[in-house]
């Protein structure tokens, strides 16, 4: 029975939401706590949150402080499109002068005989060659490999989840408490982890400027949650910890789950990373059992879904070791259509968001990582070994050897990387750590004992190549105690999330110290009660709340998208969509609403080709959030019912996630 179900949700929307109830047990600060030390009140009512500067690391100390009327100057805005307004309704809006054309939904082909899709009689064979649901994730790889082709290429999508109330007819809302898994048959658990997952597709740019998916493409692949073998690397593959009856080697395993954001490495691989793979697991853990505890940190087993009932790998009761063979990042060639995935051991086990990836100035390749939960952590990778811009295969191993920390924001504006290394400081066998291995399976423990600094929901990372820094998503905490609140930043439920901006110290991100800053707070300026914090010169849709997913053009500008879930209309009053945001300079903070979904939606995957003219994005789960007002019975959306039939607003046909690409009429850069 899942712990944490908010009533009136279906399952999979108490699921999607159970993520921000936070199990972190540990006495470590939040980012809330070093907020309130580094910003006192009168500092904050000054607005100095953004410009308080760290001697000697380089970091922020940017001109503009936040929310500082005296600040207000003007400077040559970056982002020159119209901006759209927030609203909500059941279709998708893109800023004027633009076409938001859609390239794939749920159920298009991605194999050359995938069938057609037929809703009524869906499959698991089919959706196996079919578009899987709940695109995530968009990474854009150019045709021919290496090269910085924008109008060929290949894209990487990640199938995060499945809303079975949209997706299935005659079943309606699975309950959560009355009719749990009463309807989900084994032929629905078949499909559901056929739509799990990733594809690859194939997609040109005709002369007439207008993308489509190439049929027929050698490279063409779906990649599932149930049945794709792949193969555990790094330090905890192998390890006792990680065999099952299935897998006595404990190096392969079936499937990748709840794959939500990723990101592209420099060799032109794609890292796709396992968010809440605990709902996959079922049963009830054995008290005293060696895997309790850990199992308990991750809350596993989440029973979320059904899928236990049928295989009993999803079974904790019966395969106690599963659930450590997810929660990892898997690293996936797209120009190799036989490739093996690989779940990389060596950057932690997590409820991973997603990865930003660069070669450091000294060869070493640094990935960052949020665990998107509240009270969880951010983490960051620097590999033992160098790039080389002249041997694929051997870069396809360095995410293997090196060394894991996790982030402390110190209330001096600096960050402190603590090395998760087995045998060092408190990650011994006196706290239950034999190994490396170890110490990767249970990383959430192991940062727990290093005193990591508790954050609200880490989300997406993002780098930014041009100017070095890093950008953090936090997405929301809403149970940020109230005494660590003053009265002027009412943040207590703290609704809206903020964005953090890291700057390693001379572009080093290899370093052990950084800055940290603020660069906005979520939510509306103009109410004082959310103490959000933009640019004064934010318009009234210019702001937004639960920053999730971003992106860095190759302007070196910053895009944001949103995901405020069930929460929408209490958060914002907006559906979720793209914002464009000033980082740089006295226009710094200032934000700019682009696009926006149709009603339930959530904005995911946000992705530009190397010539900045075309931006990709997924529309996740529409009908579902919060979507009462739109259907015929005032309840939540069904299969019969959606709140919305977007994109095709056929009759019969339900609503569908879908990847949208947005290119400007005049063929200019998007943004400009
Ligand atoms: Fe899958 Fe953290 O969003
Ligand atoms: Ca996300
Ligand atoms: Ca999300
Ligand atoms: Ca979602």
């Amino acid at each position: 029975m899942p712990q944490h179900a908010p009533t009136g949700l279906s399952r999979s929307e108490a699921y999607e939401q159970s993520q921000d109830i936070g199990i972190n047990p540990s006495g470590n600060d939040t980012i809330a706590d070093v907020i309130n030390h580094r910003y006192h009140r009168r500092d904050v009512l000054k607005g100095l949150l953004a410009g308080t500067a760290i001697a000697g690391l380089g970091t922020a100390g940017i001109g503009v402080a936040l929310g500082d009327q005296a600040q207000a100057q003007t400077a040559a805005p970056r982002f020159t499109f119209t901006e759209i307004s927030h609203g909500v309704d059941r279709t998708h809006h893109v800023a004027p002068g633009y076409d938001a054309d859609i390239l794939i939904r749920w159920g298009d082909a991605v194999a050359p005989d995938a069938p057609a899709f037929d809703p009524q009689r869906q499959t698991a064979a089919a959706q196996l060659k079919q578009f899987g649901y709940n695109n995530d994730f968009i990474g854009y790889l150019p045709l021919p490999m290496g090269s910085t082709n924008s109008n060929r290429g290949l894209l990487f999508i990640n199938h995060e989840y499945t809303n079975e109330e949209v997706m299935f007819p005659g079943i309606g809302r699975q309950d959560v408490k009355d009719k749990l898994f009463k309807d989900m048959t084994r032929n629905l658990v078949e499909i559901e982890m056929a739509a799990h997952g990733a594809s690859i597709i194939e997609i040109e740019r005709s002369e007439a400027g207008k993308w489509a998916v190439v049929a027929g493409s050698r490279y063409a692949r779906r990649i599932d949650g149930g049945t794709t073998m792949m193969e555990l690397t790094g330090p905890a593959a192998g390890h006792a910890r990680m065999k099952t009856k299935a897998d006595p080697s404990g190096a392969r395993v079936a499937g990748m789950l709840n794959n939500c954001a990723g990101g592209i490495t420099p060799w032109g691989t794609v890292l796709t990373a396992e968010e809440n793979f605990h709902g996959y697991f079922w049963g009830k853990m054995e008290a005293g059992h060696p895997e309790e505890r850990n199992h308990k940190r991750y809350e596993v087993p989440g029973n979320w879904y059904n899928w236990g009932q049928y295989f009993e790998r999803f079974d904790v009761t019966k395969e106690p070791n599963e659930a450590n063979r997810f929660g990892w990042m898997v690293e996936v060639d797209p120009y190799d259509p036989q490739f093996v995935p690989k779940k990389r051991t060596a950057l932690g086990r997590c409820k991973h968001e997603g990865a930003a990836v660069i070669v450091n100035s000294d060869g070493r390749v640094v990935l960052y990582s949020g665990d998107d939960e509240r009270f969880e952590y951010v983490y960051r990778f620097v590999s033992a070994r160098r790039y080389n811009a002249n041997d694929r295969r051997a870069n396809l191993g360095l995410l293997d050897e090196g060394i894991l920390s996790v982030a402390k924001y110190n209330a001096d504006g600096s960050v402190d990387w603590l090395p998760l290394v087995f045998g060092q400081g408190p990650l011994t066998t006196a706290n239950g750590f034999s190994s490396q291995a170890d110490v990767l399976i249970e990383t959430r423990r192991a940062a727990d004992l290093l005193g990591a600094t508790k954050m609200d929901r880490p989300e997406d990372i993002e780098i930014n190549p041009v100017t070095g820094k890093v950008y953090v998503m936090l997405t929301n905490n809403s149970r940020r105690k109230a005494d660590q609140l003053d009265a002027a930043n009412t943040r207590a439920a703290n609704e809206w999330g903020q964005v953090l901006e890291m700057t390693p110290p001379g572009g080093d991100h290899a370093a052990q110290k950084a800055g940290w800053s603020l660069l906005v707070q979520g939510g509306n300026p103009a109410d004082p009660k959310t103490g959000a914090k933009f640019h004064p010169q934010t318009s009234r849709n210019g702001w937004f709340a639960c920053p999730d997913n971003a992106a860095v053009d190759p302007q070196g500008r910053l895009w944001i998208t949103t995901d405020q879930g069930e929460a929408w209309e209490k958060a914002s009053g907006t559906a979720d969509g793209v914002w464009a945001l000033e980082t740089e300079g006295p226009n710094r903070g200032l934000g700019k609403m682009f696009f926006r979904v149709p009603v339930g939606a959530e904005m995911c995957g946000p992705c530009f080709t190397p010539d900045g003219r075309t931006f990709f994005v997924a529309v996740q789960h529409p009908a579902t959030d919060g979507g009462e007002k739109f259907t015929s019975s005032g309840k939540g959306s069904t299969f019969e019912d959606p709140a919305t039939r977007w994109p095709d607003f056929q009759p019969g046909m339900p609503p569908r996630p879908s990847v949208v690409v947005i290119t400007k009429r005049d063929g200019g850069l998007v943004g400009s």
